[in-house]
């Protein structure tokens, strides 16, 4: 046998066995089990990390950071119809080849959201970049569009929000249809919320500084006419404690109420690091708290934590479950 096809033999028995270890039987999931280990439909660990969910024709798609050990790799996409079970739809966006371009290969990709603008019609993701080879220090928000909502995604442009610092970001859609970026500016210390334009594809000059208090991983939801914003504090991978700020109007003033999660280990959110709250169709009142328990060994085998939130008095409160179902809400 020839040097070149041995080699091919060994790297293809090699790939495979990669992929059997990685596999699990699949295995239909009737419950969250926060920080377990969690499973693709097609028995691959789901590899969506700091992500957020959208709900499109009764389909949940959730996007995420696709994780190598340390590498950022894209964004993940998957579906499914019961929160539950996720199949892989693929890589929505990826980094370009063009050694020149701001998404090249080692840039890195975080904390991507996407929301759908009834307008042009089309899906927009904004995720928070950081130039190949810079560390932190860019500190951009990124933005790429796509017809489907499983993309693939185009680049459209990356810059600072009228000139600020942008790094841990979300999106949010009020019910009059705007959109806002939340956003960790001025080294992490400040935390900002920009109106976006008609088409969601920049930000515009409605741009509000919210508090100077170093917070990140912002997840903002509204229930009962009011606004409710999770926060966590910046040790890097590292869990620490949440907060919780509310408004009665999107772009603040926002008023800090203490730390929303309740019980064992509440300290350090659970071991884990906001990243969103998704709104649960069809449900009065139902929200889930969605975080990531990360490890900064292994990125790709950070693990996510999907807790329901309860609302008493229109007070948030989140505690740890081992296994719960959705019908957890209807109990409440
Ligand atoms: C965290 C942030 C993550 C990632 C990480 C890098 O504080 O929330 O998205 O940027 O720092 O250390």
């Amino acid at each position: 046998m020839r040097k070149k096809q041995l080699f091919y033999l060994l790297f293809l028995a090699y790939t495979m066995s990669s992929y059997m270890a990685n596999a699990q039987t699949k295995q239909k999931l009737e419950s969250f089990l926060p920080g377990a280990l969690w499973y693709d439909t097609d028995g691959q660990l789901i590899n969506a990390h700091a992500g957020g969910i959208i709900l499109v024709d009764k389909v949940y798609y959730w996007f995420g950071e696709k994780r190598g050990t340390h590498r950022s790799e894209g964004v993940n996409v998957y579906s499914s119809k019961d929160l539950y079970n996720w199949k892989s739809e693929g890589l929505a966006f990826s980094p370009s080849d063009d050694p020149a371009g701001d998404i090249t290969h080692g840039c890195l990709m975080e904390r991507p959201k996407v929301i759908y603008n009834k307008k042009t019609k089309k899906y927009v993701m904004w995720f928070h970049l950081e130039l190949n080879g810079k560390g932190y220090a860019a500190a951009r928000a990124a933005v790429a569009i796509s017809d489907k909502v499983t993309g693939p995604y185009q680049f459209v442009n990356s810059f600072r929000p009228n000139g600020n610092m942008s790094r841990d970001m979300n999106l949010f859609v009020d019910d009059d249809g705007s959109a806002y970026h939340i956003y960790s500016s001025d080294e992490n210390m400040d935390l900002r919320i920009v109106k976006l334009s008609d088409d969601y594809l920049t930000a515009t000059k409605q741009d509000s500084f919210l508090f100077r208090r170093q917070r990140e991983a912002p997840a903002l939801f509204k229930n009962n006419g009011k606004y409710y914003l999770i926060t966590s504090g910046c040790t890097g991978w590292a869990p620490n404690k949440a907060s919780l700020h509310v408004a009665y109007a999107v772009q603040g003033p926002y008023v800090q109420v203490g730390d929303p999660m309740m019980g064992k280990n509440a300290e350090k959110t659970f071991g884990g690091q906001s990243t969103f709250v998704l709104p649960v169709a069809g449900k009065k009142n139902a929200f889930i708290f969605i975080a990531d328990q990360w490890n900064p060994k292994d990125l790709k085998d950070s693990r996510y934590v999907f807790l329901p939130i309860s609302i008493k008095n229109d007070e948030p409160g989140i505690g740890w479950l081992d296994e719960w179902k959705l019908d957890w809400f209807n109990k409440k």
